[in-house]
Parts: structure tokens; C-alpha cells; sequence
């Protein structure tokens, strides 16, 4: 805790959270790489290797999929937490990537005991469990993320803290365990290959600052120090509230960073909601916006909307105001970022779905099951068709977009406080 030296009261450090409110890529790889400055730790607290985070600067580019985005910015401390799970290989090869380019991180990245490891055979589970739903498949990542959170519930996991101590045994009855399972499925694999390098990707993780995170984030907020917590994925793919069953296995919403980093729900500090100025989904499941014309493929063109991760094409379509007053109201939004308003720069008019019609009834709740017969109800307001790209301040704006920026501000009743125009570091303007 700080004394404030003016008033003489304690100030209590809160942990803020930045989290995607759409269904992933919203880009919050680039606005917590952005806001790392004003803070002294980063931390990640729920999702995995299925998340892809991009970060541009100095004419460079990078995906970070299981570090925190804070990892390129000087003498900030880096936490993944106990929300999160690991696959030692793909760790490894993302670490070694960064100390090729010069990033060493091994004095600033601490992983917690508590976050449990995928395993080979999560993969493979991950594959098996897609086969088995045939045409109602997920689209997963197939990076073991459901099966090794299942594990984790059904209390059949294996920690990071685990390969300290008796982790051959450990890792043998998992393995076991899910060998009866995919016997059982007649589901063939061959992990021989992979098992070995995940094994040296274990061994690479022992240099690691591998420690009680939770006792860590806690005594960092009572020094003083402030911690930005980054999500992965976004609200829509929530385990709870998202659009189940398409969605991720882990809590992606703002109490996700309590249970995920073990901090208490009142040192939750800003809560930053992050959007695109239109809408992507990668992946199956409902997306009651999706264009599926030659406006849909320009957005996808002009904003390059291919997976990080997986190189999927990702669907898109138009804002859903309903699906964001839904995410703003489930995290406790205090703050909006609006991604990606460039690509809509060369649009004569772009539509904001401000309902849904179901069944010839509107409503503006989102509702429990979004079958064919949700259909969306859209304003048109004018585009600015003004290349926004090279523009670092709020005074440049086009009157139309202002104007957009205005009507998002009064449907979400929350202030955008950053707008994103271009994937660059310094395409970003604060108002
Ligand atoms: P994340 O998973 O939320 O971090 O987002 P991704 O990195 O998966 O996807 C966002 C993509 O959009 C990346 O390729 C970013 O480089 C890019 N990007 C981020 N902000 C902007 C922006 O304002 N304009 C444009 N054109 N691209 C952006
Ligand atoms: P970031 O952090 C977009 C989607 C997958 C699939 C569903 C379940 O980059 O925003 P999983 O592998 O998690 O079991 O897949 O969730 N998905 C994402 N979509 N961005 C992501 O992460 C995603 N992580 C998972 O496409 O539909
Ligand atoms: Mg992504």
C-alpha cells in the first residue's frame, strides 16, 4: 500500500484487466504492449497456446501466444498464472524465438506452480474429442485446451509445480489415463516424436522462476506496484456466457483474473474492454452479424483477418451492440478500446446491430440460444472514407467518425478512451 504524501491516506493498488469483448483477436496483444509503460507487472491468467497475440513495432512482428504481451517493454515483470495451461514444447519454442530476437526471459518471467500442463495426449484428445462430433465440431485450435482444463476440474491434472517433484509418475498416470480413453474411442496417434521434445520443452522450463504466484501478485499490490492483467480469447467465448458449447474451456471475463491470479474481486481496479469496429469470429458457432457477401470478404481482406495462431480465415461481419452491452455488463467495463476503426475507412456506410429480431419480437438482451431465428436489427450511419491511418490525435477525426464514435458511446453508456488505427504501436490515439 502507498501513502498519498498530499492527504496522508493509504492508497490501495488495484489490478486492472484488459480483456477482449467479442469472440477473440479484438487486439490485445498490441494495446497491452501499448499500455506496459504505466505498469510494473503483466500477467496472464486464463487461456493458452490457443490464444495468438500480435504485437508491431520498429517495423517488426510478433505472436505471443502463452507470454504476456508486456514481455517488450524493459524491466516489467511478467506473471502467467494459475488460470492458465502450458505446453512446455510450444513454450519453448516461443521463449527460444524471443531470445533469438534478442528478448531473454528468463529474469522477467515468472510461471506459477499452480497452472496446469498440457500433455501430449491433451492434443490428441483435443483431436479425438473434434472427430467425435462430426459436423457439430467446435473448431477448436487443437492445441489440448479443453481436455486439459477438463482434467484440471476433474481433478486429474499435472501442475507446472509437479515437475519439481515426482513428475514421472505424475505424468505416467495421466498418460495412462488418457490412453484408456482414446483405446476406447479407437482414436489412432503416434505421440513418440512429440512426447520427446515436450519432455526437453520441460527440462527448458526448469530455468524458469517457477513460484507461488499467487503470494507474488499479492505482494506486489501491497508495495505499490501496479499490475496489468491481459485476457485471452474475449466474453464471447466465456465457458459460462459465452455462445456455449462454441467456446473456449476457461473463464475469459473479468472474475477470470481473481481466480486466475488469486486476487481478491475488490482489488479489481479499470476494467478495459477491447472491440474491433466490426466483428470476427475463427472458428463454429453462432455469429448473428456474419456477412457472408462481398462486404464480409472486404473486411476480412483489408483487415487481414487470418488466425495468428491456426491461419484460419475468420468470419466476419458487422458490430453487434447487443453481444458488447452483454460483455460490458458481464466484466464491469469501466473503459472501451475500439480496434481496427481503419479498416472501415474506405466503407460508404457501415451498420451497428443496436437488436435482435427473434421470431418478430425485438429485443436488445442477449438472449440464451442463438438459433437461425435470431435475426439482427441495423442502423446505417455514413462512413467517413478518410484514410485514418497516419492520424495521432483525436482533433483529425472525421466528422462522420466522430459521429460513430459518439453513437457506440451512447448505446454502451462507456467511454472509448483509445481508438486503434493500424497495427503499429504508435497507431494509437488516446482521448
Ligand atoms: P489478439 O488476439 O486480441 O491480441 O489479436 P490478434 O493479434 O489475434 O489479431 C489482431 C490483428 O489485428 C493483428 O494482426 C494485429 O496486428 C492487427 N491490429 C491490431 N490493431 C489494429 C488496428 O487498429 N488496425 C489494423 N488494421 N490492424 C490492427
Ligand atoms: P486470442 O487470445 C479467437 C476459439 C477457437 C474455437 C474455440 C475453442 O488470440 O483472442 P479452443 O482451442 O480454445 O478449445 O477453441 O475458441 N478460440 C479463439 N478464437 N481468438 C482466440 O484467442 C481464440 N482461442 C480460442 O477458434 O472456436
Ligand atoms: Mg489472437
Amino acid at each position: 500500500m502507498l501513502s498519498d504524501e498530499s492527504t496522508n491516506k493509504l492508497i490501495e493498488m488495484k489490478v486492472d484487466v484488459l480483456l477482449g469483448l467479442q469472440w477473440g483477436d479484438e487486439g490485445k496483444g498490441k494495446v497491452v504492449d501499448v499500455l506496459t509503460p504505466r505498469y510494473d507487472v503483466v500477467t496472464r491468467f486464463q487461456g493458452g497456446p490457443n490464444a495468438g497475440h500480435t504485437l508491431e513495432f520498429d517495423g517488426e512482428k510478433y505472436v505471443l501466444r502463452s507470454i504476456p504481451s508486456g514481455i517488450f517493454q524493459g524491466g516489467k515483470v511478467n506473471v502467467i498464472g494459475n488460470g492458465v495451461v502450458l505446453d512446455p514444447l510450444l513454450f519453448k519454442q516461443e521463449a527460444e524465438a524471443l531470445a533469438k530476437s534478442g528478448h531473454d526471459l528468463t529474469k522477467r518471467l515468472k510461471i506459477s506452480k499452480k497452472a496446469h500442463l498440457i500433455l501430449p495426449t491433451h492434443r490428441v484428445l483435443d483431436a479425438a474429442n473434434e472427430a467425435m462430433k462430426g459436423a457439430g465440431k467446435i473448431g477448436t485450435t487443437g492445441k489440448g485446451i479443453g481436455p486439459t482444463y477438463t482434467d484440471k476440474i476433474s481433478r486429474n491434472g499435472v501442475r507446472v509445480g509437479d515437475i519439481l517433484n515426482g513428475f514421472d509418475e505424475k505424468y505416467a498416470v495421466a498418460k495412462a489415463r488418457h490412453e484408456a480413453i482414446l483405446k476406447a474411442y479407437n482414436f489412432p496417434y503416434d505421440i513418440q516424436e512429440l512426447e520427446k521434445e515436450w519432455m526437453e520443452g520441460v527440462e527448458y522450463l526448469k530455468q524458469f522462476e517457477i513460484i507461488d504466484s499467487e503470494h507474488a501478485v499479492n505482494n506486489y499490490i501491497k508495495e505499490g506496484k501496479s499490475v496489468l492483467a491481459e485476457g485471452a480469447q474475449g466474453t464471447m467465448l466465456d465457458i459460462d456466457f459465452g455462445s456455449y458449447p462454441f467456446v473456449t474451456s476457461s473463464n475469459t471475463i473479468c472474475a477470470g483474473a481473481c481466480t486466475g491470479l488469486g486476487i481478491a474481486p475488490n482489488r479489481i481496479g479499470e476494467v478495459y474492454g477491447i472491440f474491433k469496429a466490426y466483428c470476427t469470429r475463427v472458428g463454429m458457432g453462432p455469429f448473428p452479424t456474419e456477412l457472408f457477401d462481398e462486404t464480409g470478404d472486404k473486411m476480412c481482406e483489408i483487415g487481414h483477418e487470418f488466425g495468428s495462431v491456426t491461419g484460419r480465415r475468420r468470419r466476419c461481419g458487422w458490430i453487434d451492440l447487443v453481444a458488447l452491452k452483454y460483455a460490458i455488463m458481464i466484466n464491469g467495463v469501466t473503459q472501451l478500446i475500439m480496434m481496427k476503426s481503419d479498416v472501415m475507412d474506405g466503407f460508404e456506410t457501415i451498420k451497428a446491430c443496436v437488436a435482435y429480431d427473434i421470431d418478430g419480437v425485438n429485443t436488445k438482451e442477449f438472449p440464451y440460444e442463438i438459433g437461425e431465428n435470431v435475426k439482427p436489427v441495423y442502423v446505417e450511419l455514413e462512413g467517413w472514407k478518410t484514410d485514418m491511418t497516419k492520424m495521432r490525435s483525436e482533433d483529425e477525426f472525421p466528422a462522420q467518425f466522430k459521429a460513430y464514435v459518439d453513437f457506440l458511446e451512447k448505446e454502451l453508456e462507456t467511454p472509448i478512451k483509445i481508438v486503434s488505427v493500424g497495427p503499429d504501436r504508435e497507431q494509437t490515439i488516446e482521448r
